[in-house]
């Protein structure tokens, strides 16, 4: 693993729930998650198991007055998150973190062309001020289209989000992401709406950008195999909590958790494969989830004490981390 000491993120036992009709959905249940200077971290975890939550709280950007944070803390460079005054977290979202979101069709606005939307990215950041060769921003975003391999970027700040195509769009929203120098990159899924080469594309660009600038970057995919080959460390989410976290190669070499081990056994092989088991059962109700441990319902190995309280990470080997009641038995 890199730099043991340089902690940037720390996200320490954090609760997030949303208000909804007849209570709250209780989605984020202690989730503890840390990336260091220059660490590439990646998130896995099926549909609904609350990635995005945990990546909108770290900018609370979660939606205004449906959201309630009961408890946890949220470290970046040692200050609490969820402490920092409107000007602090306007300076995080501006000049430390970014974040390329799920769907590029969302994340542009479609009546801003994209010369505008690249434009006010570059104005707010330190990099514009602090500019000693005093490009214009119609050259910074040019340099940042070109980084992304997209053809013919003078042009492209004249199109609008709806006359490019979705793999266009994700790259813009990666030139808009690393426009600016940032300390760490969120790529939630970025390739999910994309079909599959243009996928291969879309991380195969990531991966070069985060290597050339040595960005930490929090990666989240569905795929395992995607996360092995992408990152320093690998965090596996379960219905609002981490439930084990290590390299990719210890992960590989010896899953502990039984969602880690089904989430491995999904994974389809192209020869001699055929269907694989996956994971019968599905997520618990976020509105009344269960006592003790949240994979309870579809654990094949459970028993009494797993219902009474969630099961704590606990170190089974050197930075090998994991949340069942099987690793004390
Ligand atoms: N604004 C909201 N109001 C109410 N519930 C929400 C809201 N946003 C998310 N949720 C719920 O929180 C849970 C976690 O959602 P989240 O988007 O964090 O999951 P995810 O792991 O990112 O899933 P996916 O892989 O599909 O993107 C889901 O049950 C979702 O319906
Ligand atoms: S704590 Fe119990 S129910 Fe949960 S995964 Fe471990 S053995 Fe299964
Ligand atoms: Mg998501």
């Amino acid at each position: 693993m890199k730099n043991q000491e340089n902690i940037l993120l720390n996200i320490k036992d954090l609760h997030v729930w949303y208000r909804v009709y007849g209570g709250y959905l209780k989605v984020l249940n202690g989730v503890h998650l840390m990336v260091r200077e220059g660490e590439r971290v990646g998130l896995v975890g099926e549909a609904g198991c609350g990635k995005t939550t945990t990546m909108k709280s770290i900018l609370q950007i979660l939606p205004p007055g449906d959201f309630h944070i009961p408890q946890g803390q949220i470290f970046y460079k040692g200050q609490d998150v969820l402490k920092m005054s409107f000007k602090e977290l306007q300076r995080l979202r501006s000049r430390e973190i970014a974040m390329i979101f799920q769907d590029p069709t969302a994340a542009l606005n479609p009546v801003f062309i994209i010369g505008t939307q690249i434009g006010d990215v570059i104005k707010y950041s330190a990099a514009f001020e602090e500019n000693e060769h005093k490009e214009t921003i119609k050259e910074q975003s040019i340099k940042a289209l070109k980084e992304v391999y997209l053809p013919d970027p003078e042009r492209m700040l004249i199109n609008y989000p709806l006359q490019l195509s979705g793999g266009m769009k994700q790259r813009v929203c990666i030139a808009m992401a690393i426009s600016s120098p940032r300390n760490l990159l969120i790529a939630d899924e970025p390739g999910t709406s994309l079909d599959v080469t243009i996928q291969d594309q879309i991380m195969r660009l990531l991966n070069e950008i985060v290597e050339k600038r040595k960005t930490s970057i929090i990666l989240i995919t569905h795929s395992l195999g995607v996360a092995k080959e992408m990152t320093d460390r690998i965090y596996v989410m379960y219905a609002g909590t981490i439930v084990e976290t290590a390299t990719p190669e210890v992960l590989f070499k010896n899953p502990v958790h039984p969602y880690t081990k089904g989430l491995l056994a999904s994974v389809p092989k192209i020869s001699g494969g055929g269907i694989t088991k996956g994971i019968p059962g599905k997520l618990p109700s976020y509105l009344n989830p269960p006592s003790g441990c949240r994979f309870q319902l579809r654990c094949e190995q459970g028993d009494p004490i797993c219902s009474e309280k969630p099961p704590q990470l606990f170190e089974v080997e050197k930075d090998h981390l994991v949340a069942c009641y099987l690793t004390q038995r």
